[in-house]
């Protein structure tokens, strides 16, 4: 009788918990950050003078994304959004550039598109779904991508595309805009006949 008595209250004790409120946070035995102090959003505070516990942006300080004014070179678009199709004004291209845009791309773009671009990166041999080729002409993405303006070239390295990831947070502006010029001469060397080679150096050639 004792032995059913203690069960009964006890369950009660225990169930007397449920749908309760409390204001305290529960005991914790293990304390861990679960419990830290923190405060809410618009919530006040005495730590700052002015009560309040958001703060203002440092003066200066610029939204990541926001900052930048200039559609061409650093969205790839014109003022009408369109991919522009050309390099912008503050890319000149240029042997140097090229080179750059040759080193960047091997460091960057190889491990999945390869040297050539043909999209047969270490990462792909190692079980990566095949990139499209960049550069081949006789394939229907390589095709499109010899045809694919600029800017579109650029917002797919800043953006990332499906399973390509987006590299817009380790090769700055300058350096894509390099990558989009060598990637065009990647494709115009895959894509080329005699009559690209200079009059003087066509023997040389053949
Ligand atoms: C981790 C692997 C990986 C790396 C590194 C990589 N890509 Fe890609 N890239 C891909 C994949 C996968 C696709 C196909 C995306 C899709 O599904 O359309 C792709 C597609 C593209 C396309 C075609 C987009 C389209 O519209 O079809 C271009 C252009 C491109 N990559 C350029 C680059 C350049 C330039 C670099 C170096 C800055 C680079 N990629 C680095 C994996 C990669």
């Amino acid at each position: 009788m004792n032995r059913a008595l203690i069960l009964i209250v006890s369950l009660f004790a225990l169930g007397g918990c449920r749908g309760d409120h409390f204001t305290e946070p529960p005991i914790h035995f293990n304390p861990n950050m679960d419990t830290q102090d923190y405060y809410k959003a618009y919530g006040s505070s005495e730590l700052f003078a002015d009560g309040r516990t958001m703060r203002e942006p440092p003066a200066g300080a610029v939204a990541r994304g926001f900052g930048k004014t200039d559609d061409a070179y650093d969205r790839g678009t014109d003022e009408f959004g369109e991919f522009i199709t050309s390099f912008p004004a503050q890319v000149s291209v240029s042997r140097p550039l090229l080179q750059r845009g040759q080193e960047r791309f091997n460091i960057y773009c190889t491990p999945c598109h390869d040297r050539t671009g043909s999209g047969n990166g270490i990462v792909v041999q190692r079980g990566l779904n095949k990139p499209p080729t960049l550069v081949d002409p006789k394939d229907v993405n390589g095709q499109r991508i010899i045809k694919m303006p600029v800017g579109e070239i650029f917002h797919t390295i800043t953006n990332g595309k499906n399973t390509m990831p987006a590299y817009r947070g380790q090769i700055p502006t300058a350096d894509r805009w390099a990558i989009i010029a060598y990637l065009r001469a990647l494709q115009r060397s895959q894509n080329a006949d005699i009559s690209d080679v200079p009059a003087a150096d066509r023997g040389k050639v053949q």
